[in-house]
């Protein structure tokens, strides 16, 4: 019967804008989901009374690491936060820190990239940064 075929033709053409409609309704929650895994970068960080020692740090903090790590360890668009749980003594040790400054760093929890290496601080630097660094984290309740 002819009155039936364009039925069936519209139906068809539903079910393909549907689909269509469902594709790109999965397209954007992964654009989303994608922008918030990016946008955890960034913390606030309550800051505290530094020791002469992390004071010293948080100069050469300022001057090194913050383009990436943000004021404070806070985080950038560059770089993860550093006054993170994840970067908590128990899974990211002193050592970490001095395997950062000194290798660099690989992308693997984030997706900012890489970090470089920062040949010019040394590991006495490297030792006032890590203090900086942990006094802030357990001014945050990281420790
Ligand atoms: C050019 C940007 C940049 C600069 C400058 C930079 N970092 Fe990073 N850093 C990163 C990125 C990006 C990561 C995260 C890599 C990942 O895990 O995906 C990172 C990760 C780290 C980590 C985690 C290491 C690990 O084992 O996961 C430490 C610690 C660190 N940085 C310390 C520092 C210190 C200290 C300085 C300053 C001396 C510094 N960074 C300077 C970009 C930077």
């Amino acid at each position: 019967m002819p009155e039936e075929k364009p039925a069936k033709k519209s139906r068809r053409r539903l079910l393909m804008a549907l689909a269509v409609a469902a594709l790109a309704a999965v397209g954007a929650l992964g654009f989303v989901l994608h922008e918030e895994a990016r946008s955890q970068g960034t913390v606030t960080v309550k800051t505290t009374e530094l020791t002469d020692l992390g004071k010293q740090g948080e100069a050469l903090f300022n001057a090194t690491c913050l383009e990436c790590h943000g004021e404070n360890g806070s985080g950038t668009m560059q770089g993860p936060p550093l006054v993170h749980i994840i970067y908590e003594p128990r899974h990211h040790s002193d050592k970490a820190f001095y395997m950062a400054v000194t290798f660099g760093v690989r992308q693997h929890h984030w997706t900012y990239g890489d970090m470089p290496p920062q040949p010019h601080i040394s590991p006495d630097d490297a030792t006032k940064i890590i203090r900086f660094i942990r006094e802030l984290q357990v001014a945050n309740g990281i420790s």
